[in-house]
This record gives structure tokens, sequence and C-alpha cells, in this order.
């Protein structure tokens, strides 16, 4: 069985990418000494190298990546693998030109940048198989190797290829999934304007066509891409597993970017022996550190709960943005640290030392263009000391609150075209609910539809509009058995097959809500309405309302304006030992709160009035003992209280009662007992 965790670290992971390549030989030794100096651990090395390895077909040369890792391992610096099979050599397209991948317009994209691959292409597959097993037996058993890293980044740049060579392969992927040409035609359901096909021979890929085309055909062909990226990663990994027995293979995930919902992280999941993640924070005016948690929490979810590893983050500004904002002072460790708190076993950058040449010079790094006498460096080296004195906390577990339901495959239904709305967005009201829990401090688990939450006082959906009749019954088990449910407006309309349920919406949640929707009514561009709930209380809401009709649920808030006036606007329904929520319309953050104020009394969780705003408070827990994380994002000190004593990993110091954590700063406690 391969092992879980980067072979050979006994503490937590610290280091970056590392690109020797880029640098003359005279630099690798400098390198090595500041790696040293500010205690990294891990680096990710080779991740681009394949024109270098195999200079011209079948010819290579491994004598730089042989010295490179011989010095990291001379200067205990473990190492993370690449397989570069992210960019095949320039001659490798001059022979099969079918390799680079084609948009749906039908353009086809150029060698020159990273990622242009078609997935589906027997030449690329050959060929990537070919230099993994080049690297495996070469390197399988290197004294220095930790762990490896397969690609990078699937579903980035491109998401999907829609050549002859992929559309054949989609035939076939049909052909596996539907058994019959008929199954698809049912299920795309092409009797709509005419699309039938009277075999897989006429289906093609979704390419540009003069209006919308068919939905569940556009569903299928992201089921299918996804599923053709993962058949790549599997044939890596498995030539990993033979060559480089116990070794863990991964690839890096981007698990809450929203311009990377290509994959489906649950699938991948399960077919990495370590979860990796990268994240970068998308500074848009958003509370970045909320997004940062968010992420952190879908990647621990992901693995199944398991610990995971931060492959990839930033020391300061990133170069991709339209405006790169630097980080403050103290900003970098409370992102490294942050991620340690919701699981991950350490902190890896892009990249180690900043490129000077090539699309990426002006990306912050851990040793900048300005060298050592800099913030960014002093503050490396002040985060490198700190995540070498929390080793202890390897293996333990963070500890969760409540559920999000999180599904890819109904983002990338809901994100087609002619919805009733394109102000609703399914990803900002997760981000949105996520953030209204972030500030009850509570921590999240997400989930699958399809998952056991019994587990959770309470389950959030926020905007889950592709549900299985699976997870409906699944929830409503859930609430039966005394669980607590609160669902977003636009949830549970259709089926796998984009399909509406049959009967009045929400089809996959009409019993659990106790309710039928009559229609929807999203609000013109800018539009608003007030909602009155108990007490006369009034709350804000936009983009959307609908005409609710109550089947055993009761009315809390009530529409007070607006084309809905004096129709429900959000309920509760008491099914069984629990109870289910539903908001028919996009409430602000203040009607988030009260919302999830009043579905939070049927729970058993205690609200947590007494951690300030903006102070983030995580628990760690397992063997080794329970961690307690406080991280101040806020330009004030803080108090958070401990309910015990403890050790203050960062300082060294002793805490009890109420631990000080001041402005900016992170403490991690060891609870005494
Ligand atoms: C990541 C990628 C790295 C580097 C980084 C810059 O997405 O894996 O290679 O490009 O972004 O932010």
């Amino acid at each position: 069985m391969p092992e879980t965790t980067p072979r050979g670290l006994t503490g937590l992971a610290f280091g970056g990418d590392y690109n020797p390549e880029q640098w003359p030989e005279s630099v690798w030794r400098e390198d090595v000494r500041l790696m040293r100096e500010a205690g990294v651990t891990l680096v990710s090395v080779g991740i681009f190298s394949w024109a270098l390895l195999e200079p011209s077909p079948g010819a290579y040369d491994f004598g730089w990546l042989d010295r490179v890792l011989d010095l990291l391992h001379e200067n205990g610096v473990r190492v993370d693998l690449g397989t570069p099979t992210v960019v095949p050599p320039a001659w490798f397209y001059r022979a099969h030109p079918d390799a680079l991948p084609v948009t749906a317009r039908g353009e086809r994209l150029a060698f020159g940048s990273r990622g242009a691959i078609c997935h589906s292409n027997a030449d690329y597959r050959a060929a990537a198989v070919d230099i993994t097993t080049r690297l495996a037996e070469r390197y399988g058993d290197h004294p220095a190797l930790a762990m490896w890293h397969v690609h990078n980044e699937y579903g980035v740049p491109v998401s999907a290829c829609y050549c002859d060579s992929c559309a054949a392969h989609f035939r076939r992927w049909l052909a596996r999934a539907y058994g019959t040409v008929d199954a698809v035609n049912e299920a795309w359901g092409t009797a709509f304007w005419g699309q039938r096909y009277a075999s897989f021979e006429e289906i093609d890929p979704p390419r540009l066509t003069p209006t919308v085309g068919n939905p569940a055909q556009a569903l299928d062909y992201r089921r299918f891409a996804d599923a053709t990226m993962r058949e790549n990663f599997t044939a890596e990994r498995d030539v990993l597993h033979r060559l480089s027995p116990g070794i863990p293979v991964t690839t890096n995930f981007m698990t809450a970017l929203s311009q990377c919902d290509s994959v489906d992280y649950w699938a991948w999941g399960r077919e990495v022996d370590l979860v990796t993640n990268d994240h970068y924070l998308i500074t848009d005016g958003r509370r970045t550190h909320v997004n940062l948690a968010m992420a952190a929490d879908l990647t621990r979810s992901v693995a199944g709960g398991a610990p995971w590893l931060l492959l990839e983050h930033s020391t300061s500004g990133v170069n991709w943005q339209p405006r790169n904002p630097a980080k403050a002072p103290g900003q970098m460790a409370r992102n490294s640290l942050a991620h340690v708190a919701r699981g991950s076993e350490g902190a890896l950058f892009f990249q180690w030392r900043q490129s000077r040449r090539g699309a990426e010079k002006f990306h912050s790094a851990m040793v900048p263009h300005g060298g050592t006498d800099t913030r960014v460096w002093r503050e490396v080296v002040e985060l490198g000391a700190s995540v070498g004195s929390l080793a202890s906390l390897r293996g333990t577990r963070t500890e969760a609150d409540v559920a999000v339901l999180w599904d890819w495959h109904s983002w990338w239904a809901q994100n087609l075209d002619w919805r009733p709305s394109e102000d609703h967005d399914a990803r900002e009201r997760a981000d949105a609910f996520y953030e209204a829990l972030y500030d009850r401090h509570l921590t999240v688990d997400f989930a699958h539809p399809e998952a056991d939450l019994s587990g959770h006082p309470l389950v959030v959906v926020p905007a889950l509009y592709l549900m299985t009749r699976a997870a409906g019954d699944n929830l409503r088990a859930y609430v039966e058995n005394g669980g607590t449910l609160v669902v977003s407006y636009f949830s549970g309309i259709v089926d796998e097959h984009d399909a509406v349920h049959e009967g009045p919406h929400p089809g996959a949640l009409r019993d659990v809500l106790g309710l039928t929707v009559e229609e929807f009514s999203p609000l013109p561009a800018g539009g608003r309405v007030r909602l009155t709930g108990p007490g006369g209380a009034e709350l804000d809401a936009d983009v959307w309302t609908e005409f609710v009709v109550p089947r055993g649920a009761e009315t809390v808030w009530t529409y007070a304006d607006g084309l809905t006036a004096g129709h429900p606007a959000v309920t509760r329904h008491r099914l069984g030992g629990g109870t289910a929520w539903y908001v028919s319309t996009r409430l602000d953050a203040e009607g988030l709160d009260a919302l999830l104020g009043r579905a939070a009394e049927d729970t058993p969780l205690a609200p947590r009035a007494d951690l300030p705003r903006d102070v983030e408070v995580v628990r760690r827990t397992g063997e080794s003992g329970t961690f307690l994380f406080a991280i101040n994002h806020t330009a004030t000190d803080a108090e958070v209280p401990l309910g015990t004593a403890g050790t203050e990993l960062l300082t060294g110091g002793r805490a009890a009662g109420r631990l000080a954590v001041p402005a900016g700063a992170v403490r991690v406690v060891r609870l005494d007992g």
C-alpha cells in the first residue's frame, strides 16, 4: 500500500516549488544553504522539465536532475518529484500536432505556454506514460524522494478539448455509460428541437452552435472531460505505484477556485494517496481569509477529513490578476497557519526563487529578486521556525461543527445557459453562506449530497440546482432522524441529466421542505425586496423571489413588497425529529445571519458570541492531543477563551483561562490533558 504522508518527514512540510533548471548551478549551492536557514523540509522539483529531461525524442539527460536530487538529499531536503507531463516538449508537438487541444469554436491552441494538451490523444498518452516510466525507473528509490507530483493542476488552463479524437473518445464513453443510443436520446431529451441521434457515430462534442446547445449533452461532456483527465492521471499513478512502491502519489488540486470548476474533486480525492492543494488569494475586495478558510475546509473534506498538504500558495503578490497587491506584514504567516489549522500538514509556496525570465517573474517567491535583505525573506525564515515548532500536531484532524453540501456536477449544470436569472450565481451563494457560518465561528465540513450527514447537527444547502433522487432521499432521512437543514432557493430542481424532476419544484426536496414552488420570479437588475418576520423584524434581499406554497411548512418571513408581496419568503418545516428551513430569495449577510441564528436554535450548537469577529478559532485533535489555533485577522489585540490551560507552541509560553492574541498574530495552544 502506498503511504499517505510524504516519506521521511518527521514534522510538518515547509518549502515550495524549486525550479533550479532556470538557474546556473552556482546558484544551487546558495539555494540549499538558504533552504537550511529557512527550515525548508520539502520542495517540488521538475514539474515543467520534460524538454530538459528528454531534449530530443528518446534521448534523455538526467544528469542535472541527478545532481539536484543528490544536493537536496545531502542537505536534508526531501523531494516531491514532478512528472513533467503538463508541458510536452516542442519536438513532440512537431511530430504530433493533433495533441494540441481544440476549442469549442474549432481553434487549435498553440505550443509556447503550458497545459496545451488534448487528453484523448493517444500519442500524448503514450509519451506521458513513457517519461513517467523513465523517471520512476531512475528515481523511484532515490533517498531524497518523499512523494510524486503528477502533472500540474489538471483542468487548467484547458478544461476540455473538442477535437476529432475527443469526439471518438466521447462516443466510446457514452456507449459505456448508456449502452444504447436510445438511452442517450432519452437522457438528453433530444426530442426537443429535433436533436435525435440514430447512432453514436452522429454524436459530436458540444461544439459552437448557432444558439444554445443541448444542456444535458454539455453536462455529460463536462463529465467526460473530467473522467478523461482522470484516466491520464491514474495511468501515470499506476506506473509510479509499480516502479516506486510505497511512495505516495498526488496531483495538486485547486479545490475552491471558481475558475477551476472543471474537475470533480470528490472523484479525484479517491484516486490520490495524499490530497494536496494550491491556493492563491483572489483580491477582489472580499475578505481573503474567509475564502482561504473555505478552500482549506473544502480540501480537507475532499480528503475525507484526513490530513492534506498545501502544495502552493504565495509569499506575497501573485502576477495574474488585474492588480496584484503585496501581502501585508504578517499576512503570509496567518495564511499559511490558517491552512494548517484546517488540516494541512505543512505549507509550501510557489515558488522558492523568483524567476528572472518567463511569464511569472513578477510573482512573489520565498527568495525574492531583492534577495535576503527583504521583509519577505525575513518572514519566510520566521514562518519556517513556526512551522518547525508544530511537528506534534501531525496526523491530528480538524474538528468541524456543520456541513455545507457541495457538488461540482451541480455547478456544471447550473452554469449552463438560459437560466431564470443571470444574476443568480450558485458559487456566490456558497461563498455567502460559508461567510455567514464563518462569522458565527462555526467550522465547516463540505459534504457530497449523497454522503452520510448524520454526524452534523446543521446541514446547509446553498444552491444545489442539480440533485439526484438519492440525494433528496438522503436529506429527508437526515431531517427525519433529527437533523436541521437550511436550503437556499433554486435547489433540488433537476436530476443528473438536467431534466426537471417530475411535478412541482423543487422536485427532490418538496417532501422534506413541506412546500412547492409554483413559479420563480427573479428581480430586474438592481431590484430589491423587503421581508417581514418574527416580531416585525425586516430583512433585505435581491436577485430572486418565488411564489412558495406551503404544504406543511410554516411561514417565518413573508415578502413585504414586489410581485410576491404577502407570500412566504422563508419557511420552516418540522419533519420527524428534525427541521427543514427554506429561503426563497437572496439574503444579504445580515439576513443570512438572522436565518442561521434561527435555524441554529433548532440544533444543539452553542452560540460563540464571546469570540471577536475575524478572530479565527479552529481546533485539531488526535492522538498527540488537542491543538487550538487562534488567528487574529484584525488590527486590534484580542482574547480568546481557552477553557483550560496549555502550552503555546509558537512562543513556548504557558496559557490559561483567556488567551491573548495580539493584532495580526497567530497562537497555537496545545491544551493540557
Ligand atoms: C499555480 C501553478 C504554478 C504557478 C502559480 C502562480 O496555479 O501551479 O505553477 O503558475 O500558479 O500563482
